[in-house]
């Protein structure tokens, strides 16, 4: 089969490394791709968000299926587009993809069917918003309704700082449209839990749990970015906890969305923390998590390919998603100053035969040579039979990757070690 990948980070990387294992796979086509992701795939310079572009791509080549990952061509509707042209693909409609697309939506689905998540108020003006900031207990959290590149959720531990969040978003509306609706929210506190699935919209199967490290420095300090860096399995997703995420959780969503007629197809991502009174839902993502992907993948046993054909068909079960019963660590390796301001163009020399796997997000090539192109360069992967194996590893495999400016927190998978004492 010749398949399409939209997308160009780590996450695809690693989807792309997957994929090629299934005997079905032929070509590989990624838009946009980038010059780690052209050793495995063949790229052209499509953006993710050029749904014009893409389409014309996909008309134009012998495409059998397609793998939409990243979030705002989901939200924009690039699998309807496709599928209108005949090609079949592996993510949800823009029907579905909204679960993400708007938390005011996946919060009053939250409320409408009993599913556990912070309580939360909506609002559409910034001077009501920040009224009710008023009566608040601190910290409150306050989130743009639409996509921002995973910085739309602000902690604030201050009436001050809660006020200056809603008006950067609702008025100087610096995620744009994002920020016309506002959420603000309970705090909640606990062990934050990853938990990617696939489902076909019918049958829910969760893929071995995560736990991303989303604060730039050491110790989980610094501002927020796409993430630094992941563990799996999560020790705190013990079975008891699965089972319930489950039975309060995954089924009720799936089964909320085809309620309302936004039957959910392809990897939905639940962020979930496990407060005193039980899990909770934080987020909803559409898609697999960066970099969750890239410790979840190298776990799996069985064909990613198979898979999705599966979900896209609506034929999914339980037991055609195995997973290995070893741990995976992933560190991401950065350009210093990301998420904020930060110099790209240096050389990256990896190693002649790496022990483990390297993803790679933010590069571009030139000749054989690859240079540093983004805030998140590159994730490097181990996985072992234990946790502390794979972390091992993964540091191992970082410090024999060398690049100018290059930045990593230290401390990855430290808190999940302390969980499994
Ligand atoms: P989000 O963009 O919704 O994934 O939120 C980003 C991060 O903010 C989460 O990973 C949490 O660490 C934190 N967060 C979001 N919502 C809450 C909440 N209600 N209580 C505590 N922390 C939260
Ligand atoms: N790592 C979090 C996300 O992909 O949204």
């Amino acid at each position: 089969m010749n398949l399409l990948v939209i997308g160009g980070g780590g996450r695809e990387h690693a989807i792309i490394k997957a994929l090629k294992k299934s005997p079905k796979c032929e070509t590989i086509w990624c838009l946009p791709g980038n010059g780690g992701i052209a050793r495995d795939a063949e790229c052209y310079p499509v953006k993710a968000t050029d749904l014009d572009g893409i389409v014309q791509f996909a008309k134009s080549h012998p495409v059998d299926f397609a793998v939409v990952t990243p979030d705002d061509p989901l939200v924009l509707g690039c699998v309807d587009l496709l599928e209108a042209c005949g090609i079949p693909c592996f993510g949800p409609d823009k029907r579905a993809a909204i679960i993400e697309g708007s938390k005011v939506f996946s919060k009053e689905l939250m409320m409408k069917y009993g599913i556990p998540t912070a309580a939360a108020r909506q609002f559409d003006d910034p001077m009501s918003a920040i009224e009710y900031l008023k009566t608040c207990d601190y910290p409150t959290v306050v989130k743009a309704d639409g996509l921002a590149l995973g910085k739309g959720a602000v902690v604030a531990n201050s009436f001050e700082e809660a006020e200056k969040a809603v008006r950067e978003m609702m008025v100087e509306r610096v995620f744009g449209a994002s920020g016309a609706r506002v959420l603000i929210e309970e705090f909640l506190t606990g062990p934050e839990v990853s938990v990617l699935t696939f489902t076909d919209g019918k049958t829910i199967v969760p893929m071995v749990s995560s736990m991303d490290h989303k604060r730039a420095l050491d110790g989980d300090e610094g501002p927020n970015t796409g993430g630094m860096g992941t563990v799996a399995p999560n020790p705190y997703y013990t079975e008891r906890v699965a089972a319930q995420c489950m039975r309060e959780i995954f089924l009720p969503t799936v089964a909320a969305m085809r309620q309302e007629g936004r039957t959910f197809k392809g990897c939905l991502y639940f962020g979930l923390m496990l407060t005193e009174r039980g899990p909770k839902v934080i987020e909803y993502n559409c898609r697999f998590g960066d970099p969750e992907t890239q410790v979840v993948l190298p776990l799996l046993e069985s064909d990613l390919l198979e898979i999705m054909l599966a979900v896209h068909s609506g034929s999914l079960t339980a037991d055609m998603v195995r997973f290995s019963s070893a741990s995976a660590c992933c560190v991401v390796l950065a350009s210093r100053g990301y998420p904020k301001r930060y110099e790209t163009g240096f050389e990256i020399a990896l190693p002649e035969e790496p022990q483990g796997e390297i993803y790679i997000a933010g590069a571009r090539k030139e000749g054989d040579a690859l240079y540093t192109a983004g805030g998140r360069v590159l994730g490097a992967v181990a996985t072992a039979p234990t946790l502390r194996q794979a972390i091992d590893g993964a540091y191992a495999l970082a410090e024999s990757i060398r690049f100018e400016n290059a930045y990593l927190r230290h401390d990855i998978g430290a808190r999940a070690l302390g969980a499994t004492k």
